[in-house]
């Protein structure tokens, strides 16, 4: 069994994990927000929430999403969640049914995955190339299969890095109108754009209420505080606020969203998005250049344009897994890249990530990650 949570050795750099330092989580920001709240003579965040999440907190990410995406979000198509992961297994639970089938990119998020085999649905692979989706093998696929949804990550992919063009956004929630599936596109690392100003996220080609795109704070802020949404025709919205899960509970996490409503009105949360992206992007580039000198030539990537991740291709007859006992030996570590695909493909991919550590140790992973495979002996 994987076991998510970091538990590493102190010398050991695992270029594996793809989540944030706890250097660059802004406990001020957070300090700041909630003390500006809690400052208010008003019990009203303690009470149970609305179904859709807070309007004034809806209207407060609206701006925010409006300015940093480029074009006018509606607070009426926001949905608020506990991070992409409850919104999409909420997607799940409303929109698909046990023996569905839905189609992913391969590679796909791994952990996606497990929502989908948790929620019993049928995975059906489709390719990428280096302009995201093929949508020429979506369409083939479609003249035999009708999926509930087609599940995406657009935007700085996980794991691959690649992003969609907008001409086959277009054409997506063309085939998606079409042929009456939804889109699913998992936009979590949108905002965190480095040498690449992506097109707008997949809700702003919507034309017929089929997509659903899904944020969070997890990459922008902090994962801890479980805060994300869904922007949405509000009929597709209405669907998950009128389930009992919502009228039960009452919204997702609604004191959290008036902490992060107060960093989003004081300007908190811009500023500190900001500062990731030149962090990340200089750790971005630390690895690219470390990694770019020393690997051996038969070890393909591309400089990432945003997002957390690098993928690395090896020659198609070798395997990432077989190779991470050299690794760990030399206190190195990565993903393996079947782990992204559904059906155990991809196994001459890793993925590395450049969050977690800074400039200098990135460096020193990508060394010791191009001694693993220059004792491969290959020539
Ligand atoms: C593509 C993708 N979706 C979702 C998540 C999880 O997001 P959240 O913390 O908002 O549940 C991740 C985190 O790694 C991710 O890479």
């Amino acid at each position: 069994m994987q076991i998510t949570q970091l538990d590493l050795p102190p010398e050991m750099i695992d270029l594996g994990v793809g989540q944030p330092d706890l250097a660059l989580l802004p406990l001020d920001l957070i300090r700041q927000a909630a003390t500006h709240r809690l400052g208010f003579d008003d019990p009203a965040p303690l009470q149970y929430g609305t179904e859709q999440g807070n309007a004034y907190f809806r209207r407060a990410l609206a701006a925010f999403l409006s300015e940093g995406y480029g074009g006018a979000v509606d607070p009426r198509h926001l949905f608020v969640t506990a991070g992409a992961t409850y919104g999409l297994d909420l997607i799940c639970t409303y929109f698909a049914r046990p023996g569905d089938t839905v189609f992913v990119e391969e590679p796909t998020y791994f952990l996606a995955l497990r929502i989908f085999a948790d929620r019993r649905l049928n995975v059906v692979s489709l390719p990428i190339d280096h302009r995201g989706l093929v949508p020429e093998a979506l369409e083939e696929k479609l003249a035999s299969v009708r999926p509930a949804f087609v599940y995406t990550v657009p935007t700085f992919h996980n794991p691959s890095g690649t992003t969609l063009s907008a001409h086959r956004r277009e054409q997506l929630v063309r085939l998606s109108r079409r042929h009456g599936f939804l889109i699913v596109a998992d936009e979590v690392y949108h905002l965190l754009n480095y040498t690449l100003k992506p097109p707008p996220p997949l809700a702003f080609f919507d034309t017929g209420g089929t997509v659903l795109s899904m944020g969070s704070f997890s990459k922008i802020l902090a994962p801890g505080i479980r805060l994300g949404w869904i922007q949405a025709a509000p009929s597709l919205l209405g669907r998950l606020a009128r389930g009992g899960l919502l009228l039960s509970s009452g919204g997702m996490n609604p004191f959290t969203s008036t902490i992060v409503e107060s960093a989003l009105e004081l300007g908190l949360l811009a500023a500190h998005v900001e500062r990731l992206k030149q962090a990340y992007h200089r750790r971005a580039t630390a690895l690219a250049e470390a990694l770019g000198r020393q690997l051996p030539a038969w070890a393909a990537f591309q400089p990432p344009a945003g997002g957390f991740f690098i993928w690395l291709a090896l020659p198609p007859d070798m395997d990432a897994e077989a190779l991470q006992p050299a690794a760990r030996a030399n206190n190195v570590n990565f993903q393996p890249g079947f782990r992204f695909s559904a059906g155990g493909a991809l196994k001459s991919f890793l993925r590395l990530s450049f969050v977690y550590y800074a400039e200098d140790r990135l460096r020193e992973g990508a060394e010791r990650l191009a001694a693993v495979l220059k004792n491969v002996g290959r020539k």
